[in-house]
């Protein structure tokens, strides 16, 4: 840990961050790098911020130039999960503690980092889940099809967002998952994707679309209305994170369930910092609070976005 940790506020002000943040492909994570931004710049922290442009050898460059620099703390997004352990011994080597943000990591070593902080993946998936064995709990179809759009492969919310959904969906045997595509998180991606899937295979037997976030929601609704289908009626649509675009096509009727996830992780971050400076203990993980907004209730508590 941090061995010369300043108890006074004039000291705080001399607090160095570096903020590897893991790139800018949605609104959901440029909120995310203000949020972080903003809360810290209040502290009065200074902060060297780093976009890794979607790219880990990037990253972990950004993050040796941190530990180059001496910075008091390393607060930090990975875009995969695997592959951290090197640079991370080198911070804890330097005595750097390292807050990892958003995503998990898995590491071989132990004890790498302060703490993790961010959404429970999993929890998002299930409440996806929960969404469509409800729609479908008294319907007299035989078969529910479901086309999963995943974000990006070997990143902790695809994986907890599909293992979360799979959780709740089984538990129906008349619904599953009859096409999982690739989108990495990206609108153009999912686009392309989905309009090669539908020009394969045609879009008639899918019911549901259940889709990792927003963004690639956003491109895959613009290929529907193409083709005629009618969002959120002929296909049941779900997706992830609560983009203020994405609440106006929920209350459009376009998409049926909008399973928030939290960007707004700064004062979280800005907290743990300031704790960990005064002596206390820090958990090992933090999650932060999410719902849920769908076309089943609660439209109109929908708190304003501005992301
Ligand atoms: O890791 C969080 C996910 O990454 C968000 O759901 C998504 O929008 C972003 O790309």
């Amino acid at each position: 840990g941090c061995t010369n940790a300043p108890n006074t506020e004039e000291d705080a002000a001399n607090i160095v961050v570096g903020f590897s943040q893991s790139g800018t492909e949605s609104n959901w994570r440029k909120r995310h790098t203000e949020s972080i931004l903003d809360e810290l710049g209040k502290e009065g922290y200074e902060v060297l911020y780093r976009n890794g442009f979607m790219n880990q050898d990037r990253q972990i460059q950004d993050m040796r130039t941190f530990i180059a620099y001496k910075v008091d703390f390393i607060v930090f997004t990975p875009i995969v999960e695997n592959g951290w352990d090197a640079v991370l011994l080198e911070a804890k080597d330097a005595g750097i503690p390292v807050i990892i943000v958003d995503r998990h990591i898995r590491t071989k070593e132990e004890d790498l980092y302060l703490t993790h902080i961010g959404s429970s993946f999993k929890a998002e998936g299930n409440r996806a889940g929960l969404y469509i064995t409800n729609h479908f709990q008294n319907s007299s179809q035989s078969t529910v099809n479901i086309l999963e759009m995943k974000g990006l492969a070997n990143t902790s919310p695809t994986n907890f967002r599909s293992e979360g959904f799979m959780e709740v969906i089984s538990r129906d045997s008349r619904i599953s998952i009859t096409a999982s595509l690739e989108g990495d998180f990206i609108r153009s991606k999912a686009k392309d994707v989905f309009r090669n899937y539908i020009k394969e295979n045609g879009w008639e037997d899918i019911d549901v679309l259940y889709s990792h976030n927003d963004e690639m929601t956003l491109g895959i609704l613009e290929i529907m209305e193409e083709n005629g289908i009618v969002p959120g009626q002929d296909i049941i649509i779900v997706t992830i994170d609560g983009q203020a675009e994405m609440i106006e096509n929920l209350r459009a009727g376009k998409v049926n369930s909008v399973v928030e996830c939290n960007p707004n992780a700064g004062w979280y971050v800005r907290n743990t910092i300031k704790r960990y400076l005064n002596g206390n203990t820090i958990p090992d993980e933090i999650y932060m609070p999410e719902t849920v907004f769908s076309d089943k209730g609660n439209l109109d508590s929908i708190p304003p976005r501005d992301y």
